[in-house]
């Protein structure tokens, strides 16, 4: 009995895709491959669904987001789709109307600017505020069905959502965030407790809908000091990780861009991954995450735009110092820029595809 229990687990996990196993810190032959923001502006055939239709329209209907989260897979057979959302659509059913505008990025109608703005916050549920990410993700879970895919849920941290929330795009010293959270310490709390009811509910009903992995996208934590980050965000992210863990089996990636200062508390988060931009080297990275945690990345998003033999030489350099690390998923350090070249984008998928760790070591 035990016997064939063990069996059944080691069956289930020799089919795991690729990230899978990274994530769990089970040996793979070579990393998997897959790039954030590989869905995008840099396609045509994005493009060409964009013309049409508005990137909200195209989030909030099921079949656009499932062609989207499928163009890359199509044209260059990543081992991971990420289903095509944003982190910022679900903050519209929390009361705050978006839009994103054309060469401007996301807009709030309603942005938070005193302790009255966060009272009666009321989170819905995700089947009711996402149902249409959770549609797009069921869909993509029977097409990739039978491939050695990953398939990727995502959200916003809540510091990076509530940055969003307080002060609108483009304010890097983010004074009007930090002036909140000294200031309103119990609204700031509010808002955060609202916000991991959001964000833990979602990455389960993502994993429940059928999401293998999980990422936490944190894009403004950088901005923080240690102490900062220690009292007014790593708790509520710790919170969230918590209540996903006891309620589904998915993997938790977090990603802050930037984050060196915050690498020994993001250590102690308990994610399976994490994410590393191109300002440190992996094995950098991997010494002061304490050296037991997978990483994801670090290939500059620019490197895309420079000579073929240049980019070659960048993922070949990332593919070995992956090798030497505890777990490695190639990945860019941030989102594939616009205008990047198409077949930039092939050749990096395709020399991690062609790599092997045996003939490297
Ligand atoms: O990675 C993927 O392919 C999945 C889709 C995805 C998008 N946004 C689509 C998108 C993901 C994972 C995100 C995450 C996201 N969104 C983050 C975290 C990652 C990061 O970049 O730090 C943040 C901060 C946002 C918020 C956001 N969305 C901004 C600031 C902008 C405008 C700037 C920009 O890059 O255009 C967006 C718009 C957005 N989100 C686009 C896409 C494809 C461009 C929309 C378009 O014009 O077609």
């Amino acid at each position: 009995m035990v016997n064939s229990i063990k069996t059944d687990v080691e069956a289930q996990s020799q089919k795991a895709p690729l990230l899978v196993k990274v994530c769990r810190g089970e040996a793979v032959p070579r990393p998997p491959v897959w790039l954030m923001r590989q869905a995008g502006r840099y396609l045509p055939e994005y493009l060409a669904i964009r013309a049409k239709h508005s990137m909200l329209d195209a989030i909030r209907t099921p079949e656009l987001a499932v062609e989207i989260t499928l163009q890359p897979i199509r044209r260059f057979g990543m081992d991971a789709a990420i289903v095509f959302a944003d982190i910022l659509n679900p903050l519209i059913g929390l009361g705050f109307p978006l839009e994103f505008e054309e060469n401007r990025g996301p807009v709030f109608q309603r942005k938070i600017e005193s302790p009255a703005d966060v009272e009666n916050l009321v989170v819905p549920p995700p089947e009711e505020n996402v149902g249409y990410t959770l549609a797009a993700l069921r869909t993509l879970k029977q097409e990739l069905h039978g491939q050695d895919r990953a398939l990727i849920g995502f959200a916003g941290a809540p510091f990076t959502l509530s940055y969003y929330l307080i002060e609108g795009a483009g304010k890097s010293e983010l004074v009007r965030t930090k002036e909140f959270m000294y200031k309103h310490p119990a609204s700031w709390h509010k808002l955060q407790e609202a916000l991991v009811t959001l964000v833990a509910d979602y990455l389960v009903a993502q994993a429940q809908a059928g999401a293998d992995v999980v990422q936490i996208f944190d894009s403004w934590a950088w901005a923080l000091s240690p102490s900062c980050y220690a009292a007014n965000v790593f708790p509520y992210l710790q919170e969230i990780i918590t209540r996903v863990r006891s309620k589904v089996a998915t993997s938790i990636v977090y990603f802050a861009p930037a984050g060196m200062g915050l690498y020994d508390q993001i250590a102690n988060l308990g994610v399976d991954m994490v994410g590393i931009d191109w300002r440190i080297t992996l094995p950098e990275a991997n010494k002061r995450l304490g050296g037991v945690l997978p990483l994801q990345g670090n290939l500059d998003p620019a490197a895309l735009f420079t000579p073929l033999p240049h980019l070659e030489e960048q993922v070949r350099r990332i593919l070995e110092e992956g090798a030497k690390v505890t777990g490695h998923s190639m990945n860019l350090g941030h989102g594939v820029l616009p205008k990047t070249p198409v077949e930039a984008v092939g050749r990096v998928v395709e020399m991690v595809k062609a790599f092997s760790y045996s003939a490297s070591s």
